[in-house]
């Protein structure tokens, strides 16, 4: 598939923003969904809708299957071992709290320590703080490099006979950094220590394979993907997920209730308390079609390709500063300017139909770390182009021409 058979299936990328042709460059945020995405949801509501794993009736059966097609697309992109070490949930938050709420309990005692990064996301952050305050646990940060680079040494000097799992970042959603995952699970499991990975920015835009990585836990979320809002993935090791407790009590995660005593549902219910999200679960599987039609290398190519065109390009414009110049990274590129806020470069860049996002990016003790109070953040994605980002750029110096 060519850049122009790409971009066809996306309807909104036809759209006028303030009389312009749309250029979006928030694809960290949330991509834009294919026709065949779309049409998934239309079609389980207009033709199939019911509840899954209840029913006897057909189209109970129908709904059922679609869902569990889906879980098996997603074993298979991400290579888990057991179908059942999918559970499918809300998205990447959904995970980080499940995982810290069910295994601080399963696990965590008073003065155990957990490991983080100085560039996680708050929902990477604050599930954790959550937990050790409850349970006496202690949270510590591995410092980053200017480049927004982990400094290794600092991070392997915070484990210790303490540390139970260290939380971290696969690809920063701020900076583009793409951390060294492997060498860290084999450092990390070397000292018996777990490993979780926020794959939220990387998995849209790289194979990952959870057997090769022998990764604890795995999350992401599908809207990021050219999917739904409002569903993703928890990947967990079979033999731990089976030593975690439930995290919520409901319909589908119990064998048999009685007043006196419930029983669980085995793997992946016990982790699915209620109806889920089924439309948006079965629409999650056309949005693993789609990124498998286009292939993770092509996806990979053409992204660098941007990243690679845009970078020196900014980097060679007055009064603008890259944030985030990690020697591996994904395609986001992170900018402040000494001229204007970064809400004010957004907003001028709207104007000229195109979307970046602005502010702090739920990293805000990065942007602390960093001595700034947020940047503009142009991320790239499949469907993008270089016409838009000579279109982005022009539009970035006009803009810098009338703030000055
Ligand atoms: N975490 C998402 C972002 O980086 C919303 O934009």
């Amino acid at each position: 598939m060519n850049v122009e058979e790409i971009r066809a299936q996306f309807p909104i990328l036809n759209e006028k923003v303030n009389g312009k042709p749309l250029v979006y460059f928030d694809n960290g945020a949330t991509a834009q969904k294919p026709q065949s995405v779309i049409n998934a949801i239309s079609s389980y509501y207009s033709t199939y809708n019911a509840n899954i794993h209840r029913g006897v009736h057909e189209l109970s059966q129908r709904a059922t299957e679609a869902f569990e097609i889906g879980r098996n697309k997603i074993q298979a992109f991400i290579n888990a071992k057991h179908e059942h070490e999918v559970i499918i949930n809300k998205g990447t938050t959904d995970g980080i709290n499940l995982i810290a709420s069910c295994y601080g309990k399963a696990f965590i005692k008073p003065g155990d320590e957990i490991v983080i990064t100085a560039m996680e996301h708050h929902s990477n952050i604050v599930p954790w703080q959550l937990m050790c305050e409850e349970r006496g646990a202690v949270l510590k940060v591995a410092p980053i490099n200017k480049k927004g680079e982990l400094i290794w040494d600092e991070f392997i000097a915070l484990l210790s006979d303490k540390t139970r799992l260290v939380s971290m970042v696969h690809v920063s959603n701020t900076l583009g950094t793409i951390n060294p995952v492997e060498k860290v699970i084999s450092e990390c499991h070397g000292r018996g220590i777990h490993v979780l990975l926020d794959g939220a920015q990387a998995v849209p835009h790289m194979k990952v394979d959870v057997q090769a990585l022998d990764v604890d836990f795995y999350v992401f979320s599908a809207h990021k993907m050219y999917g739904p809002t409002g569903v993703g993935v928890l990947y967990g090791k079979e033999d731990l997920l089976e030593q975690l407790p439930p995290y919520q009590g409901g319909g589908d995660m119990i064998k048999t209730v009685t007043f006196e005593k419930t029983t669980y549902n085995s793997l992946p219910h016990k982790f699915e308390a209620g109806t889920p999200n089924i439309a948006d679960g079965i629409a999650m599987s056309a949005c693993i079609d789609f990124m498998n039609a286009v292939g993770l290398d092509q996806i990979s190519q053409i992204e660098m390709e941007l990243l690679d065109y845009a970078t020196p390009k900014l980097e060679a414009m007055d009064h603008i500063e890259i944030i985030g110049t990690a020697d591996k990274k994904a395609a986001v590129i992170s900018f402040v300017s000494d001229l204007a806020h970064p809400f004010d470069i957004g907003t001028l860049l709207d104007q000229q139909g195109i979307a970046v996002r602005t502010g702090h990016h739920c990293t805000e003790p990065l942007m602390n770390f960093f001595c700034i109070p947020g940047t503009a953040r142009a991320s790239f994605a499949c469907y993008n182009t270089i016409e838009e980002i000579d279109i982005f750029l022009n539009a970035l110096e006009r803009s810098l021409k009338m703030l000055a």
